[in-house]
C-alpha cells in the first residue's frame, strides 16, 4: 500500500466514524506501538469530541508469529465506565491479541466496544473475532511500514510492503 493509498483510507474510515459516533462519548484506544502512526492520522479525520488513551500489550518479540500469550505492558490511565470505546490496532492477524483486548476492557463496563484495524489478515484467524472497521484486507504475508515492525525495525516507512522472507530467515 503506498502512502496515498492509506491516506485515503484513513479518511473514509475517519468519515465512517465520525457518522457512526455522532452525539456519543467517544473514547479511542491505540495499542502501541503499531497503531501508533495509523492512530494519529486517524483521529485527525474524526470531526467529534473525543478522548484518547493508549495501551501496550506483548507482542512478538523478534518472530513471526503469535505465541498466544498476550500480556499488558501499559494501561490505560483513564476510566472507559459508559464510554464508546475504539481500540484502534494496527493489524488483525490471529486475532488473539483483539480477543484478549476486548475481553479485558469489556469488564470495565464501556458503554460500547468496537475495532478499526488498518490491516487484516483473515487467512490466519484463530479466534473468533469481529472487526467493525478496516481498511485493507490483505493476503498471508508479514508486512512493515506506518506504524508496523519487524524486531522494532521499519516502523517510520511511509508505505506499507511485504517484508522480504530473507530478512526473518536469517534473524
Ligand atoms: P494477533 O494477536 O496474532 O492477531 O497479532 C496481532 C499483532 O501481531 C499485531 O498487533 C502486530 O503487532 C503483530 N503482527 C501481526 N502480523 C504482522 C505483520 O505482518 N507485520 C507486523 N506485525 C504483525
Ligand atoms: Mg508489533
Amino acid at each position: 500500500m503506498t502512502r496515498e493509498q492509506i491516506a485515503e483510507a484513513v479518511r473514509k474510515l475517519g468519515r465512517q466514524i465520525t457518522e457512526d459516533y455522532q452525539g456519543k462519548d467517544l473514547t479511542m484506544v491505540c495499542i502501541l506501538k503499531g497503531a501508533s502512526v495509523f492512530f494519529t492520522d486517524l483521529i485527525r479525520e474524526v470531526d467529534l469530541p473525543l478522548s484518547i488513551g493508549f495501551m501496550a500489550v506483548s507482542s512478538y518479540g523478534s518472530g513471526t508469529s503469535s505465541t498466544g500469550v498476550v500480556r499488558i505492558i501499559k494501561d490505560l490511565d483513564q476510566n472507559i465506565e459508559d464510554k464508546h470505546v475504539l481500540i484502534v490496532e494496527d493489524i488483525v492477524d490471529s486475532g488473539k491479541t483483539l480477543h484478549f483486548l476486548l475481553q479485558v476492557l469489556s469488564q470495565r463496563h464501556p458503554a460500547s466496544i468496537h475495532v478499526a484495524a488498518l490491516l487484516d489478515k483473515p487467512a490466519r484467524r484463530v479466534v473468533d473475532l469481529k472487526t467493525r472497521y478496516s481498511c485493507f484486507d490483505i493476503p498471508d504475508a508479514f508486512v512493515v511500514g506506518y506504524g508496523l515492525d519487524f524486531d522494532e525495525k521499519y516502523r517510520n516507512l511511509p508505505d506499507i510492503g511485504v517484508l522480504h522472507p530473507r530478512i526473518y530467515q536469517n534473524a
